[in-house]
């Protein structure tokens, strides 16, 4: 049977654009809820400045909390080696990096070139990680709304460059300017240039376009997918950017398609509802969530 891995990334790219902060603990609760719900992956945090990206303070407790829950992948972000440093020091078993294919993305959410933090990425990877997976994602791979259109090239030639010391390559549309058609040429393109090491996909639904990508992806051989539920999400220093692809209806789409995912829809209700509960203010989204499981559907495991 056909399987996707689908990283739920709610804590890091939902929160870090929240109107209101989390409380530790109830990050705790939520993280526990998307693990009980059958989520293997979860980007938990952040470890950028604190006085940045408030929301991401706790992320070294998140972590070691996440570290507790038995099968589970911790993700976290780094923008640059201390952040890769203190993700280590707090155990994540992954870290990904986000390089903009845009420089004028790239400068305002790391003030680095893209070339600049293709090396920073690069420091990391020969800084010593025993057993840590290190991801590169090509944000803005799509479009950008500071720069508008990023030449295709460009996102050949960084993923390229990511591939010779990253262990997986994702690509990402940051700001949701991707389309189906846009999806399965940049993918097709970047798998020809570096293979197997492409594997994530990271949408934003800013024009309801988010679940189509994922499709267009999955039939271009993609497995990995991240997502946020109730399509929290959204990057500070990329105006205009939205939530991502909503997991709920992610997850529905693939089991109703005979896809596994692992994923508990019944469960992945509950960690909706404790979310919600937290953050009263916050606005989410879902179709699944509106309108519930059809009549006779059955889950693909
Ligand atoms: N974690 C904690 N502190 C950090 C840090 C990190 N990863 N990186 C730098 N700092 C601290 C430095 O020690 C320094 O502290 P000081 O003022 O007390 O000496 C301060 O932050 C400034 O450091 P500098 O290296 O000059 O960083 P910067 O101001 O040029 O910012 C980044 C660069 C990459 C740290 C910042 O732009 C960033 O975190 N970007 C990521 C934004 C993000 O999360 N976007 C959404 C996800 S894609
Ligand atoms: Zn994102």
């Amino acid at each position: 049977m056909s399987t996707v891995q689908i990283c739920e990334v709610g804590p890091r790219d939902g929160l870090q654009n929240a109107k209101h902060l989390m409380p530790t603990a109830a990050k705790k609760a939520w993280v526990r809820a998307l693990a009980d719900a059958g989520l293997r992956e979860i980007e938990v945090g952040s470890f950028v400045p604190p006085k940045l990206i408030p929301a991401m303070a706790d992320t070294a407790e998140i972590v070691a909390f996440a570290r507790t829950i038995p099968g589970l992948k911790v993700v976290a972000l780094a923008p640059n080696l201390k952040g890769f440093q203190r993700a280590l020091e707090a155990g994540a078993h992954k870290v990904t990096f986000p390089v903009s294919a845009s420089r004028q993305h790239s400068e305002s959410n790391v003030r680095m070139t893209p070339e600049q933090m293709v090396e920073e990425v690069r420091k990391c990877a020969q800084y010593p990680h025993p057993g840590v997976e290190i991801e590169g994602a090509v944000s803005t791979a799509f479009g950008c709304t500071l720069q508008g259109a990023v030449p295709e090239d460009d996102v050949v030639r960084i993923g390229s460059a990511l591939a010779e010391f990253c262990d997986a390559v994702a690509l990402a549309d940051t700001v949701g300017y991707a389309n189906p058609a846009q999806v399965r040429r940049i993918f097709s393109k970047v798998r020809n240039a570096i293979g197997a090491k492409l594997e994530g996909a990271h949408f934003h639904n800013t024009r309801g376009l988010g679940l189509a990508n994922a499709l267009a992806a999955y039939e271009e051989g993609v497995r990995a997918f991240d997502s946020s539920l109730g399509g929290l999400g959204g990057c500070p220093f990329a105006p205009g950017a939205s939530g991502n692809v909503i997991t709920e209806d992610l997850v529905f789409m693939f089991e109703s398609m005979g896809i596994a995912t692992g994923i508990d829809l019944e469960k992945l209700m509950l960690a909706r509802q404790l979310m919600v509960e937290v953050l009263p203010q916050e606005q989410v989204y879902g179709h699944f969530a509106l309108a519930g499981v059809p009549k006779g559907f059955r889950a693909a495991a």
